[in-house]
């Protein structure tokens, strides 16, 4: 936010011609920038505040500068005689605009704005013809990474991948929308102590492994559990394993072709998972940056930061009471060199401005620990917000509808195919009840109860603050009544319908007709419309989905309202409501585009 010390009336004219750049809520602050540069005594310093009013007050924006300004300025020989008197000189500096429509004070000193409506109407039809991505916010940062999804090899996919691939997918298409180049990162867990039973094991059931495919092995996690326990029953394996483990990391050909078709199965697996969720990244797994670890903890040592602690190697941080290990005592790397060595990756080589990961919240401690390390390193700024900038976006547990973590009848982790399948198979279930089988083809019907299905299983989980746990509960979730994706989907498809039944061409009536919003429901659909780009860049620099999903649900609450109060099909304002349905369809698709959700057209 702006600080200023002497006022500039050029700025004020400046305001008055200002062209909509997407984001209401800035446009309005310029307004009161320029208004408080008139209004401050030369040399105040003053930060704008400027806040959406709550529905029913008066005004769509407010201005709560008086208070604060009087509080600094009293007793200086101002002119003014209190906060409303400050009040009434922000409103009347503010520089003419074709945004306002008027501008008062109440109570005080709060300065209410009221945005003309024609305005607001001429802005949604410009956006109908330019395009959504004329409103994208714009980020101080060019390139980003977002390290998600992020699972481990030969070990199945969970629920907290799941969580954790909706939510960076999120991240990534919000970033992306938002004109930030995004380097989408499958930090999957593809080294460690792990690889020498599972190598053994494969030598043992497959000598032949070059030959070994995806469908002899099966199911990795059944062989994972079974290496497993024949390391804890059997110790002749145990010390093979062991051995293994060293010839793999030496380098040995044989281990590594064997370590590498193991990682090539689980990929295939992993593959199968995205290729559903329709979710793209890129694998650099943990091995990929082996290469380069022993020259970054050497950067790190010859900065002193390193020291001897119980034969391992360690960094000792203020504020934690254990220190960070780099270096085992057996001289091996671990998952924090690993990282150590990521963000120097990402940050020299990749020139990453923002690195985002997203795991649960149980790493926490672990990322703060490496976040601060590569600060104390001078490899990142000190305060946390300033570029580049690095963020562990945690999430809760997924749990259970009896409250616990969420499991299968025979207790096992949840397999996330099996979500995906039954997800698809409810929502199918549930249109064919309404007869959609006999209206629409069998591709149509699977489309459908695939976007909705998963749509469901994605939206259930961005709509809570990411850091509560949540409730995996397919009724709740695939209802179509409520905050869910059904409902949603289906609004949009409503109003789609509309939209064809009218029998007008659209694209037609977006060059010719004018979009009005002469009623308390239009237009507050139109200013809920308008606060898009806003909503967006929010979601974005805090990195919490749900505030997007609050905003579609919201926006489709408005629709309601509007729709249910005003006819639209052969009414006199026919063509501007129609333009009206089209920006609300149009402004909903942008948010099911940014929350991975694929859009339905008929149901
Ligand atoms: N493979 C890890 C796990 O499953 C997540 C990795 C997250 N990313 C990172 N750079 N540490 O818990």
């Amino acid at each position: 936010r702006l600080a200023f010390a002497t006022r500039s009336k050029s700025v004020a004219t400046m305001a008055a011609n200002q062209e909509f750049t997407g984001n209401l809520k800035r446009e309005v602050e310029k307004l009161f920038d320029a208004s408080l540069r008139l209004t401050v005594p030369d040399g105040t310093s003053v930060e704008t505040e400027v806040a959406a009013s709550l529905p029913g007050k008066p005004g769509d924006y407010q201005c709560n500068n008086a208070m604060g300004l009087w509080s600094v300025i009293k007793g200086k020989g101002t002119q003014f005689r209190g906060p409303p008197a400050v009040g009434q000189a922000i409103s009347k500096n503010l520089p003419v605009s074709e945004m306002v429509e008027t501008c008062s004070v109440a109570g005080p000193g709060f300065v209410n704005l009221v945005l003309s409506s024609k305005w607001m109407a001429k802005s949604i039809e410009k956006m109908l013809i330019d395009g959504i991505d004329t409103w994208a916010p714009t980020l101080p940062v060019k390139r980003a990474v977002v390290d998600f999804s992020s699972p481990n090899i030969a070990k199945e996919m969970h629920v907290g991948h799941l969580r954790s691939t909706i939510i960076g997918d999120t991240l990534a298409r919000m970033l992306e929308y938002s004109k930030v180049e995004v380097l989408r990162r499958n930090h999957v867990g593809d080294w460690g102590t792990q690889f020498g039973m599972l190598i053994e094991y494969l030598f043992e059931k497959f000598p032949d492994t070059e030959s070994v495919t995806e469908t002899a092995i099966g199911d990795l996690q059944t062989f994972y559990k079974a290496s497993k326990s024949k390391f804890d029953s059997d110790s002749d394996f145990k010390e093979k394993a062991q051995k293994a483990v060293v010839r793999l990391q030496g380098g040995d050909p044989i281990y590594r072709n064997a370590w590498a078709k193991i990682c090539e199965i689980s990929r295939t697996e992993f593959a199968k998972v995205y290729q559903r969720l329709k979710v793209e990244l890129e694998e650099k797994g943990e091995s990929f940056y082996n290469p380069y670890i022993a020259d970054v903890i050497g950067k790190l040592d010859s900065k002193g930061l390193i020291e001897e602690s119980e034969g391992a190697r360690v960094i000792f941080l203020e504020g934690f009471n254990i220190p960070l290990m780099v270096v085992k005592s057996d001289g091996g790397f671990n998952y924090a060199s690993t990282d150590l060595t990521a963000l120097w990756y990402r940050l020299n080589e990749e020139k990453a401005e923002w690195i985002v990961y997203v795991t649960d919240v149980g790493q926490q401690q672990h990322f703060n620990m490496f976040f601060k390390a590569a600060r104390k390193a001078g490899w990142l700024p000190d305060s946390d917000k300033t570029y580049p900038r690095v963020d562990h976006v945690g999430f809760g547990l997924v749990l259970g509808v009896d409250g616990k973590r969420f499991r299968t009848r025979s207790s096992d982790v949840v397999r996330l195919v099996d979500l995906l399948d039954e997800a698809k198979t409810r929502s199918k279930t549930a249109l064919i009840e309404r007869g959609k089988d006999k209206e629409w083809t069998p591709e149509e019907l699977d489309q459908t109860a695939e976007a909705v299905g998963y749509g469901a299983v994605k939206y259930a989980d961005l709509k809570n603050n990411r850091l509560t746990n949540y409730t995996f509960n397919f009724d709740q979730m695939l209802s179509d009544k409520g905050n869910t994706a059904v409902y949603l989907l289906y609004a949009h498809a409503r109003i789609c319908s509309i939209i064809r039944k009218s029998g007008k061409d659209i694209d037609e009536l977006k060059k010719t007709e004018k979009l009005a919003l002469d009623h308390p429901e239009e237009r507050a659909l139109g200013l809920h419309l308008l606060r898009f780009a806003e909503t967006v860049e929010e979601a974005c620099s805090n990195l919490l989905p749900n505030v997007l999903c609050h905003y579609l649900y919201d926006l489709s609450e408005r629709y309601t309202s509007f729709y249910s109060i005003h006819q639209v099909i052969g009414s006199p304002e026919e063509a501007s409501r129609l333009l009206l349905c089209e920006a609300t369809a149009v402004v909903m698709r942008k948010c099911f585009h940014l929350l991975g959700i694929t859009p339905v057209y008929k149901i």
